[in-house]
């Protein structure tokens, strides 16, 4: 856990302006309590439902619900169509900025035309609804169309981040069987064309050992860096052949509100990544609902811009399908914060007005190293709303987001969710709450949760606790794609007699009441607001030929919230090279999982400190990588292997 909580600090309170105009009221609270299961049926009926539906919850299989049962809807079209419809075609739905610089204003009926050519191609090349499709890309526009259009079709879609490795992104396609992976040729790192399709090659691979699900690799035109671009034929289409030539005329049809519509993979206490499962109507409507109201939105006014990647889930629902549900004007950026320089972001939310304004601690943190003068530069004034997301939020990075970006008075919503959840939990309501820095403060309406002991005792105010959600959520994951008990003992074993969902957080509320989320629990690491589990990068590191074994944890970090410290055992005879093996075994993490997964630190060391049972002690490892006097040794075999783990650090 990384944050600590004051008992009491006060909360800033939403300036009279801004309450008077905002979506959310103290009455939400009050109307969702009263009667939880109508007030998620009233949101549900934000969207538009081809067939009604009849029980809102139908929780009879435990753990695995159905929300909206019966009731049958089209994804896309609530998210594109139904805008056209209704006279707004004209409206910009994404501002893209390419990373070079390049950029394309999208309108809801351009999106509409788009969506329907990519549906069209995708059913001629004869994909049906459940068949799953992956899709590798950079930010480009057409990575949400690609989505919006498996939506479309009842195709569910696998997005794999594109920083990914090949052998990650293997994984993931031969776990979905995905029939068709989506990809570019390249992207732009930093002012750089860097090759994309070529990991796509690598993974799936050729002959006997060729990815047996893919059909079709279906390739977008981005960088052009590559005149010889390898080519499987058969296997290989341009997206400018194919799609591009389809017919802007496609005709939607309804899908059951349990539809999967997506499977998004991500990071477990295990080595192995699981594919978090989403359906389609109670995801929306949470999606939907939360952006309204958490974003406080408004339609034809405001510009939203969040800053994440389309390979996590704060991608999904907060830039497709949360914005797009209720017509909203966003900002998609393809690159990196300093390309070309440091300015980028604030040249970009002067640039199209930005109102509402959604990224990770780790990018304010950043924001801050490189000092307010860069920001001061600009007229943010646009400006009216925060959010953070991801990870804990320190309160002095808190504090500096909302003077220095937010002109002193932006409300700011710390949204505590996960993939599992779909949408955002636990918020402040702007308006409405008098947020507290590095406060997510409390579950929004209709959502419940709690911070219990081991026992699923609640914790008295102060004590540090389990977050735990003890009702079921529209937007909840509907599995593990694949691993039905994988799914019941992550997440409902631990509290099984009460039938909790277990987040693997721990948090505590203050005197007040409101709630502190203190990290994780569990051995997954937070870097950057990007979810690494410790399994993982072991397993990547005993995969280099010279390592016996692995030990690694998430130590704090000033920036980045946590960083990755290792600590290896070589084999017998083998040599001990300094640098040269420490640079090795960060390479073999970057291409066993992602350069995002490299440790910050590695320490080739001579034992590790494990339990009479065998069991590493982690917490020790952390204890000493965060220089701090160890605690409890006594149920160490050897404590003595402390000393030579400190004298190789020092
Ligand atoms: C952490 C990202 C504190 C938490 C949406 C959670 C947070 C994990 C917050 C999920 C927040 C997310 N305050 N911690 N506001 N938001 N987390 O699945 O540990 O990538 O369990 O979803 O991020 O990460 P995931």
């Amino acid at each position: 856990m990384t944050a600590s909580a004051p008992q009491t600090v006060p909360g800033f309170p939403p300036t009279p302006e801004f309450a008077a105009q905002a979506n959310g009221t103290a009455e939400l609270y009050d109307r969702a309590d009263s009667d939880r299961l109508e007030f998620w049926a009233e949101q549900a009926r934000r969207l538009d439902w081809d067939t009604d539906f009849g029980q809102v919850l139908d929780w009879s299989d435990a753990p695995f619900a159905k929300w909206f049962v019966g009731g049958k809807l089209n994804v896309a079209v609530n998210c594109v169509d139904r805008h056209v419809t209704a006279g707004k075609g004209d409206r910009v739905a994404i501002h893209w900025v390419g990373e070079p610089g390049d950029s394309r204003d999208i309108t809801y009926a351009q999106l509409k035309d788009e969506v329907s050519k990519a549906a069209n191609y995708f059913t001629a090349i004869g994909l049906t609804a459940g068949d799953r499709v992956a899709i590798y890309m950079p930010m480009v526009p057409e990575a949400i169309i690609s989505m919006l259009a498996c939506a479309r079709l009842g195709l569910t879609h696998s997005v794999v981040f594109a920083g990914f490795s090949a052998g990650a992104l293997r994984s993931r396609v031969d776990d979905a069987a995905a029939k068709l992976v989506i990809t570019t040729d390249g992207q732009y790192r930093r002012g750089q064309p860097a090759p994309l399709k070529a990991a796509v090659d690598e993974a799936l691979g050729t002959g006997a050992d060729a990815a047996a699900s893919v059909e079709k690799v279906l390739v977008v035109r981005r960088t052009n860096h590559d005149p010889n671009l390898p080519w499987v034929d058969g296997r290989d289409v341009w997206w400018d052949d194919t799609v591009a030539e389809q017919s802007p005329t496609h005709q939607a049809e309804a899908f059951d509100a349990e539809h999967p519509l997506f499977l998004l993979y991500t990071s477990g206490t295990t080595g192995k990544p699981k594919g978090i499962v989403h359906t389609s109507g109670g995801y929306l409507t949470q999606a939907s609902y939360t952006f309204h109201y958490v974003f406080d939105h408004k339609e034809g006014r405001d510009v939203f811009w969040c800053g994440a990647d389309i390979g996590w889930v704060t991608g999904h629902s907060y830039l497709v399908y949360g914005p797009l549900s209720n017509g909203a004007t966003e900002v998609i950026y393809e690159g990196t914060p300093n390309s070309p320089d440091e300015h980028r972001h604030f040249n970009i939310i002067e640039r199209y007005g930005v109102t509402i304004y959604y990224i990770a601690p780790t990018l304010i943190r950043t924001f801050m190293k490189w000092g307010r003068d860069i920001p001061d530069a600009h007229d943010l004034t646009s400006i009216r709303l925060l959010g953070s997301v991801g990870e804990p939020i320190n309160p002095e990075a808190w504090k500096w987001y909302r003077d220095v970006i937010g002109g002193g008075t932006a409300p700011i919503v710390d949204t505590w969710w996960q993939t599992e959840t779909g949408a955002i939990m636990i918020s402040p309501l702007p308006g409405v709450t008098a947020a507290k820095p590095g406060s997510a403060m409390r579950p929004l309406p209709g959502i419940s949760a709690q911070i219990v002991d081991d026992n699923g005792r609640p914790v008295t105010h102060g004590e540090q606790g389990y977050l735990v959600l003890d009702q079921p959520w529209p937007a909840m994951l509907r599995g593990i794609w694949g691993d039905e008990e994988r799914y019941r003992e992550t997440y409902w074993s631990r509290f099984a007699d009460q039938g909790w969902y277990f987040a693997g957080d721990g948090a505590r509320y203050d005197d007040d009441g409101a709630l502190w989320v203190l990290g994780r629990v569990d051995d997954v690491m937070n870097v950057s607001g990007h979810r690494i589990s410790t399994a993982e990068v072991e397993s990547a590191l005993v995969g280099h030929s010279g390592v016996a074994e692995a030990a690694v944890i998430g130590a704090s970090d000033p920036t980045t919230g946590q960083g990755i410290v290792a600590f290896v055992i070589l084999r017998e005879g083998v040599e001990n090279t300094g640098d040269t093996l420490i640079a090795e075994l960060r390479q073999q993490v970057s291409v066993e999982i992602s350069p995002i997964a490299k440790p910050r630190e590695i320490n080739v060391v001579p034992e590790l400190p494990k339990t009479r049972s065998g069991k590493i002690m982690r917490r020790l490892l952390k204890d000493v990588a965060e220089g701090r006097e160890l605690g409890d040794t006594s149920t160490l075999v050897d404590p003595s292997v402390f000393e030579a783990i400190r004298a190789k650090k020092a």
